[in-house]
């Protein structure tokens, strides 16, 4: 059930008109619903009752602290790719014994970061990887935790840009590759060799590349045992898609289904060839915690008639949600009150000055200047991936629970955006 649905003729979140919530905050402005985050959480976390399993929220997908909080205290894990995103966590009061660090390029002060708060496991992704962070934990006197990103070789089959697990990626570890580096980071005397790792890609609406890269991990696992090297976690990464209402498009498999499936696979696995001992699975899902627990509050500025197109030009622009001119991803968008005038077709674009500052085409709407619109499903990947381009503030976050919406970032202002600034003396 959506948390974003249409009262009386005006678009709420949950209980609170997205007009109001323009009006108090401005626009533009993400607005997230609680209940819908809570429920993404949930599905995650009952698939995985009674099992010895860790939901690492990925956090890039989106690090508002108010998230990460209520996450966290859901009892979810992070996934993180920087420093800047484990201090979001302990500032959010998260726990870092339940932290994943993944990344190409972890620098050594990042390490140091992460090590000196315990975090539960390094996703390494490469040789070079494993002796900077063996030479980083022993000067710190620790053992490092880690896992290799095993590069399964699986199409995602989606998006080139966010598929991760082919051979061309810059990520992980060649699954060919990989036993020979498992045999490296055993003999290394400050990291401690705990688990696999993998991430296929993001937006899959299928669970059969997950499940096929799964036996792929089930293939290593059993043959490193074979060596002696036990391995106690296996880590599927995110990927997981959402419903972004694209017309013909199918709805991805339900995560309760997935999970279903994955785990079956992995408790008959274990029957037959681990005397049905256990391993802890971890997931790294984003997008499907926040994207469409979000949406992102637009105002129409002007409504112009082109020679060959309309534009319908909002406040909101490709600094405040990149992903249609980034991956020309198709958003859903709708107006917030719905009035009775002429329909016709626009391009919706922001502000910026570049033809690439388009957030949706072709799209049929009954609009005015001064009516607000939404863009659907812009929870994930919107306001982590915004930017200040032109000078730009980036827009204000809020958090709806019921019928109260809870302003969570504020608004930037132009001055702080060159705060940090100065002239040549
Ligand atoms: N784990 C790792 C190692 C990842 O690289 C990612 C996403 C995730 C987990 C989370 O994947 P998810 O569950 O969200 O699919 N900016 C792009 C998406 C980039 C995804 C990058 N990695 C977009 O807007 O579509």
């Amino acid at each position: 059930m959506s948390q974003f649905s249409y009262k009386a003729g005006v678009l709420h979140a949950e209980d609170a008109a997205l007009s109001a919530i323009a009006e108090q905050f401005g626009t533009p402005t993400y607005v997230y619903s609680k209940a819908a985050l809570l429920a993404n959480f949930a599905a995650y976390a009952d698939a995985c009752q009674g099992r010895d399993a860790l939901v690492c929220y990925a956090m890039k997908a989106n690090s508002n602290l108010a998230i990460l909080d209520l996450l966290a205290r859901q009892g979810a894990g992070f996934d993180i790719v920087s420093g800047g995103e484990l201090k979001r966590v302990l500032a959010a009061g998260g726990d870092p014994q339940k932290v994943i660090f993944s990344g190409v390029g972890k620098s050594v002060e990042e390490m140091r970061l992460a090590l000196s708060h315990d975090i539960l496991c390094f996703n390494v992704e490469s040789i070079p990887e494993l002796h900077r962070l063996n030479e980083v934990a022993g000067s710190m006197g620790k053992k490092a935790r880690i896992s290799l990103r095993v590069n399964p070789n699986v199409d995602a089959k989606t998006h080139p840009y966010i598929a991760t697990g082919l051979k061309a990626n810059k990520f992980g570890v060649a699954f060919d590759d990989a036993l020979a580096t498992y045999r490296t980071a055993a003999q290394l005397p400050h990291l401690d060799v705990a688990g696999i790792d993998c991430h296929i890609g993001s937006q899959l609406l299928d669970d059969a590349p997950l499940l096929e890269a799964l036996d792929r991990l089930i293939e290593l696992i059993d043959q490193l045992s074979a060596e002696g090297i036990e391995l106690h976690h296996l880590d599927i990464g995110g990927g997981i898609g959402i419903d972004y209402r694209v017309e013909g498009e199918k709805a991805p498999v339900p995560v309760g289904d997935y999970l279903g499936r994955l785990f079956a696979k992995i408790d008959a696995w274990r029957t037959a060839r681990h005397n049905g001992k256990g391993i802890k699975v971890i997931f790294e899902p984003g997008r499907s915690i926040v994207g469409d627990a979000g949406v992102l509050l637009t105002k129409v500025e002007f409504i112009k008639h082109g020679e060959e197109k309309n534009f319908c030009i909002v406040d909101a622009a490709m600094n405040d949600m990149a992903r249609p001119a980034l991956y020309e991803a198709w958003m859903d968008m709708q107006p917030v009150v719905q009035r009775d005038v002429a329909t016709a077709s626009y391009d919706i674009v922001g502000p910026i000055c570049e033809s690439g500052d388009w957030l949706a085409r072709d799209r049929s709407l009954a609009v005015e200047a001064g009516d607000l619109l939404v863009m659907h499903t812009a929870g994930a990947y919107g306001m982590t991936m915004a930017s200040n381009y032109n000078t730009r503030g980036r827009a204000a976050e809020v958090i709806v629970d019921g019928t109260v919406p809870h302003l969570v970032r504020q608004r930037e202002k132009a001055e702080d955006l060159y705060a940090l600034e100065s002239v040549l003396k």
